[in-house]
């Protein structure tokens, strides 16, 4: 595994600090000096279960931190990496958009795991407990709502072949419904959440997107109260972005529904915003490419799904009221297309009719002198693509937008 290189540095240092008893007797314990009242059993374990474990367990996306044992040897390459923001992988900046499926670290979650490592990374237990998780470990299988109305296998005989590299596959599930139905809700569960980056679903005939799964997020799009009408006999899309892998992976998946049996006061309607290819000639980097799109009727955003693709550096997303109010909605800095997420917004936003709503993206083509240590790129016709699910009242007729 990758990274059992990087932990034998850790080891291999521990033996050589070992080797010095007679001659540096501070240095043999393993702890080091303790300078901080933070522990591993209480402050950090309480961060790492909600900020972490829906990557960082055993048979997930990477090592587990669950117990004192996996984290300590982690402790400096943990502050490192939530210092530099790159864990738990989040690109939007705080305060441009407030979300629900948002796992950013606070600035006190900040402050205290760097007083952590800072101050030794004590445990806070007895030794014999350093391989015992001090907190529950959450179950990442199953149904977070219940047992779903209909449960649809997803690329049941897809493999994920050893020493493969990221892709994508796009694998089209009929609902078998008979009848239509009100679908208000649903969750994905993969069988081997290692090589699942993300899975989005849409609904195929109008391209309506229902909702994305990440580790951290198992899905819906759509708030409480909403439904979206699914046809008898159709079938969905499922995109799903599988992970490189050392070892041969099922990439199969179900797919729960949740049925209302009443018409809902609001139905979901489909709305994209994207731009034209741009070309970004190699070498090239921050092209900007920008488009927008006004509302022709009230229109009510939950979510917002991104899809930038390779090669793009940020994203911008603002509303244009038509009283002149700008409203930032989404800032991706420093985005990361390696874990793509939805951003879920806490509060659906109702905007009136006339409300311009503007991406803007940002995009570097590396070429074949990569920048950032980005391979070189096999694209370099860039189309930034947004889906927003929106709402609206169930007795009006559908909203036309005008580009
Ligand atoms: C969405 C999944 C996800 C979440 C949430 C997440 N990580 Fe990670 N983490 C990863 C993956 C995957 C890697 C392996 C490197 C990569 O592919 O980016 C990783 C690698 C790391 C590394 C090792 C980096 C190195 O030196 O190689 C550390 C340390 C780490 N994560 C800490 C954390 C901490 C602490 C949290 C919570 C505050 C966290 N991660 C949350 C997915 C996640």
């Amino acid at each position: 595994m990758w990274w059992k290189t990087r932990l034998a540095g850790v080891l291999a240092l521990g033996l050589v600090v070992a080797g010095w008893p007679y001659f540096q007797p501070e240095a043999v314990s393993t702890h080091g000096r303790i300078t901080t009242s933070v522990v591993f059993n209480r402050e950090v374990s309480q961060i790492f279960q909600k900020k972490c474990f829906q990557c960082h367990t055993e048979a997930n996306v990477s090592m587990s931190l669950t117990t004192y044992k996996d984290a300590r040897p982690w402790a400096v390459a943990i502050k490192e990496e939530i210092l530099e923001k790159k864990m738990p992988p989040w690109s939007a900046v705080n305060g441009y958009g407030h979300f629900s499926n948002d796992v950013s670290l606070t600035a006190r979650e900040v402050s205290l795991i760097t007083s952590w490592a800072d101050g030794g990374a004590p445990s806070g237990v007895l030794l014999a407990d350093e391989d015992k998780p001090a907190v529950i470990i959450p179950s990442l299988s199953g149904w977070e709502h219940g047992e779903p109305n209909t449960v649809l296998a997803v690329a049941a005989s897809e493999k994920v072949a050893a020493n493969s590299q990221d892709r994508t596959s796009r694998i089209e599930v009929a609902t078998g419904l008979t009848q239509a139905k009100w679908l208000s809700s649903m969750q994905l569960n993969f069988t081997d959440r290692r090589i699942v980056r993300y899975a989005a679903v849409y609904e195929l005939r109008t391209g309506q997107w229902l909702g994305t799964w990440t580790p951290t997020h198992p899905v819906s799009a759509m708030p409480a109260g909403v439904a979206i009408q699914l046809p008898a006999g159709g079938k969905v899309a499922v995109e799903i972005g599988y992970r490189g892998t050392f070892e041969e992976a099922s990439g199969a998946g179900e797919l729960g529904f949740y049925f209302s049996a009443d018409k809902p006061a609001q139905v979901a309607s489909p709305l994209e915003i994207s731009a034209a290819a741009v070309t970004v000639a190699a070498g090239k980097t921050r092209e900007r490419v920008r488009t927008e799109l006004t509302l022709k009727a009230a229109t009510t955003a939950a979510a917002l799904w991104p899809s930038l693709g390779a090669g793009a550096a940020s994203v911008e997303v603002t509303a244009l009221r038509p009283d002149g109010v700008v409203e930032p909605l989404l800032w991706l800095k420093d985005y990361r297309p390696d874990w793509p997420s939805s951003y879920v917004f806490k509060e659906p936003i109702t905007f009136p009719a006339g409300t311009r709503l503007t991406v803007t993206a940002y995009y570097d083509n590396p070429g074949s002198t990569p920048l950032r240590a980005q391979p070189a790129l096999s694209v370099t016709a860039f189309r930034p693509l947004l889906r927003v699910a929106t709402a609206r009242p169930a007795s009006r007729p559908a909203a036309s937008l005008v580009p």
